[in-house]
């Protein structure tokens, strides 16, 4: 697969600014997993389909510098941050530069493909805000956490499955799109589910602190409905807070119990779903990417 020729025209893409400081401060970014680009190329592998990879991974990459600085995130994919190394307003800035080059690119696609991605990163934004305004306090709605992630994670991986199917002139992009979005939900579940479960030294940060930065998701949620009031309080009471080892403990193995389980069980809905899409598009790249989520121990 051409991930390196989709990281050079990314790289082409910013020199079109001609600015050595953007150039340079993007060579500091840790390239990541590539997901979406792996998952167009798993549908549609041609030239255009590598510049429309580049041009995703150039906003996931903005999106990634503004999420951040609103985290307060001093790393990156095992990295010390761009915000954190640099400061927010350098971090905003080349946030920005991506963003808007990628655009410029995106200019040049089928107005279906850049509607569809430019919608995806409305999406995205939304996503994020619903992600602060839930991070206000603690968060017992299951609906409203997985709106948010349906905005936040899996939007513009739904719109780079839909753009890959325009591009392979696929009728049923809809399906495409659908099958990322299921995806995307899956991802994040799992994402969840990893930070409890998961030594810190596999997260590259400690375990919960999910929970310690403000995000209740779905294992917090389910476990708070099984609780009784007194322990209902005490789980609110630990809301963004640095757990002492007892607290740790106890919260980590109510965790390890039910509610990791029931998230597991969401988790696979979403990874069913998108699995039959799969299947029904008849497309076995698509479907094995799915499996491998799905066998993956989490
Ligand atoms: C990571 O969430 C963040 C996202 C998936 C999307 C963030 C989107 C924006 C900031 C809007 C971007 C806007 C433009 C114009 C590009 P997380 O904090 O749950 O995950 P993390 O652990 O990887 O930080
Ligand atoms: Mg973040």
């Amino acid at each position: 697969m051409g991930l390196e020729r989709v990281a050079n025209i990314a790289l082409e893409i910013l020199q079109n600014t001609q600015s050595k400081e953007a150039i340079s401060l993007y060579k500091e970014l840790e390239c990541g997993k590539m997901l979406r680009s792996k998952l167009v190329l798993s549908i549609v592998e041609n030239e255009s389909a590598y510049r429309l990879c580049a041009i995703i991974e150039l906003i996931q990459s903005a999106s990634l510098l503004h999420d951040d600085v609103i985290d307060e995130s001093l790393l990156r994919r095992g990295k010390t941050s761009i915000n954190a190394k640099f400061g927010n307003k350098t971090a905003i800035m080349l946030g920005d530069i991506l963003y808007s080059n990628a655009f410029f690119e995106l200019s040049k696609f089928d107005s279906q493909i850049a509607q569809s991605l430019s919608q995806s990163v409305s999406l995205l934004s939304i996503g994020e805000l619903e992600d602060v305004s839930l991070e206000q306090s603690f968060n017992n709605n299951e609906q409203k956490y997985l709106d948010m992630i349906t905005h936040k994670s899996a939007s513009l991986i739904a719109a780079s499955a839909e753009c890959a199917a325009i591009l392979a002139t696929h009728e049923n992009h809809r399906d495409y799109y659908k099958y990322g979005l299921y995806l995307g939900m899956a991802f994040q579940i799992i994402d969840d589910i990893l930070d409890i479960t998961q030594k810190s030294e596999n997260l590259g940060k400690p375990a919960l602190s999910d929970f310690c930065s403000g995000k209740t998701t779905l294992p917090y949620i389910y476990l708070y409905h099984e609780l009784d009031n007194d322990k209902k309080a005490w789980l609110k009471s630990l809301f963004k807070k640095n757990l002492n080892t007892d607290d740790f403990e106890h919260l980590h193995s109510l965790l390890l119990e039910n509610p990791i389980k029931k998230a597991k069980q969401k988790a696979l809905f979403y990874g069913n779903f998108a699995l039959q899409i799969a299947q029904k598009v008849k497309n076995k790249k698509l479907e094995s990417i799915i499996n491998t989520m799905i066998e993956r121990d989490f």
